[in-house]
């Protein structure tokens, strides 16, 4: 790419790019108003999503009622299917909070995802099982050989208690039965669509004679919260699990008398009801999917209507890993075909330290859809180096754009955070909408809105809240872990959400549920094993 502009001095164009890159990182604010029109609307869509089949917001009744309290004991596996890896673990819970686990991780090959029939998939899956148990689990595994030459389908050994976690949309029947309702994240089979997500899996294990019993079906979302509640208990529980990675979800505990659609259901399966509880998967990723309160630039336009399920999932094309390094492939993008100031098309021979001009190669993965990671973003909000050294260096190794000048880089970091910072504000909405829906902000005993009161002046982190008065967010994903600032930002937006203020964002505290997910589904499936032999 030339440059062609007209600029008199380096310094006009800079200034032009500059001016550029600020018009379109404000086409990504998102600001209080927003916010809080938006924590309505999910509100809303949340008490739909109880009473009624076929919403936005799908609020799955997950059948699991309760949320453990880190004394859970005993060895299980867990397999984990949703997004770009497939993991196999077991689970040894000690009882004490802690537990043991031994894992092994594949990528999902891409022909898999779109294969043409589930059987691929799900046989690919039952192989790697097979594998770890082999590898891991000798004393599960040796009769399977024999199994396998007599025929002989009972097991003489014991079985092990898998959770699954399959973190799509299920229309959850029972503990380990549920539904596939679509496919998100890039997957799409279509013959697996409406069928037993349980049974799938359960057939392919069958078929190879391991001694595996599908358990439970879990959500991710509802495995981080299982995770976080075990490992630490707090004195309330955790209210919500939430997942900002590839996807984002979240699954909360619920009243079970406001599930009226499962209560009212002639049909359920069985639950337990003494607790008064149960977990729902909101599916939040589909939060507006009409767009009422949710920003719309044409770059999020663009995305969607290149996805494979436009119209679906809105929230989470804006919010989630999978997105967001599209969404700035695409900002970018109109900043290098604006001809008045093309970003990248710089003249550096003035510059002390690069002797080129800058280029974009056509190998560059910037012309081609999905080119940016999202891990992208977090190297920009994480560079503070001068002239943004690392950020250069990236655009060079691994994007094919050479010499890159500060100035450019300077105005590709100034869109990426404004990307960023607006998934997190976006993510802050959720949580505050269940913050508030679920009513733990009115339950207090006081201590810290007391101190206030007698006078003292407490800036800013120093109120004292008692551990009674938290509510426990358990959070798992790339951009939690990875993305500079993401949780800080999430906390800026929920202060200036009125039912939630300086005070309520204290309260909120947001702990990392680690790989949550397969510990999440022993625990789940411990339950659903208690539940089979109650005598135990
Ligand atoms: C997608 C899936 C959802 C999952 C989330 C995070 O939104 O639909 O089930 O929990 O990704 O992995």
């Amino acid at each position: 790419v030339e440059f062609k502009g007209t600029f008199n001095t380096k310094h006009e164009r800079s200034m032009t790019l500059a001016d550029q890159a600020k018009r379109v990182a404000a086409e990504f604010d998102f600001e209080k108003d927003a916010v809080n029109k938006a924590v309505k609307e999910f509100i809303r869509e949340m008490d739909e999503g109880l009473q009624q089949e076929g919403t936005e917001m799908s609020q799955i009744p997950t059948y699991v009622t309760a949320v453990p309290n880190g004394t859970e004991k005993g060895l299980y596996m867990a397999v984990d299917l949703g997004g770009t890896n497939f993991r196999v673990c077991s689970i040894q819970l000690h009882g004490n909070t802690t537990f043991s686990l031994t894992q092994s991780k594949v990528a999902i090959p891409r022909e898999l995802m779109v294969a043409k029939t589930s059987k691929e998939l799900f046989s690919f899956l039952a192989k790697q099982i097979e594998l770890f148990l082999k590898a891991h689990h000798e004393e599960h595994y040796a009769g399977t050989l024999k199994r396998r030459e007599t025929g002989n389908m009972e097991p003489d050994q014991e079985i092990f208690n898998l959770g699954f976690t399959f973190s799509f949309p299920v229309n959850q029947i029972g503990i380990n039965k549920g539904m596939l309702m679509r496919w998100t994240k890039g997957f799409d089979i279509q013959d697996a669509i409406g069928k037993d997500v349980c049974a799938l899996l359960q057939t392919e294990i069958d078929e190879l004679h391991l001694p595996v019993k599908v358990a439970a079906l879990v959500n991710d979302t509802v495995g981080t919260l299982m995770a976080r509640s075990y490992t630490s208990p707090g004195k309330t529980g955790t209210l919500l699990g939430a997942i900002f990675g590839t996807g984002t979800n979240g699954a909360y505990v619920e009243k079970l008398s406001k599930v009226t659609k499962l209560t009212k259901d002639q049909n359920a399966g069985e639950y337990d009801k003494s607790t008064g509880e149960m977990i729902v998967n909101t599916e939040w990723g589909s939060f507006d999917n009409s767009l009422r309160t949710l920003p719309n630039t044409p770059y999020d336009v663009e995305l969607d209507k290149n996805s494979v399920n436009p119209g679906i999932q809105m929230f989470e094309k804006r919010v989630s890993g999978m997105f967001l390094g599209e969404l700035l492939r695409l900002a970018l993008l109109k900043l290098v075909k604006d001809p008045a100031v093309p970003l990248f098309a710089d003249d550096n021979s003035s510059s002390n330290d690069v002797h080129s001009t800058t280029q974009i190669h056509d190998s560059s993965p910037i012309w081609k859809q999905w080119g940016i990671d999202t891990s992208f973003l977090s190297t920009c909000a994480g560079d503070s180096s001068p002239g943004y050294r690392m950020l250069r260096q990236t655009l060079d190794k691994e994007y094919d754009i050479s010499a890159v000048s500060a100035e450019d880089a300077e105005a590709v970091r100034e869109i990426a955070g404004a990307i960023g910072r607006r998934a997190a504000r976006l993510a802050a909405v959720a949580i505050a909408g269940i913050v508030i829906n679920t009513g733990r902000l009115n339950k207090t005993t006081g201590t810290a809105t007391t101190e206030q009161k007698s006078g003292i002046d407490l800036s800013r982190g120093e109120v004292e809240v008692a551990d009674e008065d938290m509510i426990d967010v358990g959070v798992d994903g790339s951009l939690v872990e990875f993305y500079p600032n993401f949780e800080e930002h999430i906390r800026e937006a929920l202060r200036g959400v009125p039912d939630i203020g300086e005070q309520g964002e204290k309260r909120v505290r947001i702990g990392i549920a680690k790989d949550g997910s397969g510990v999440g589904a022993a625990l789940i499936a411990l339950v659903a094993g208690k539940v089979a032999s109650p005598q135990e």
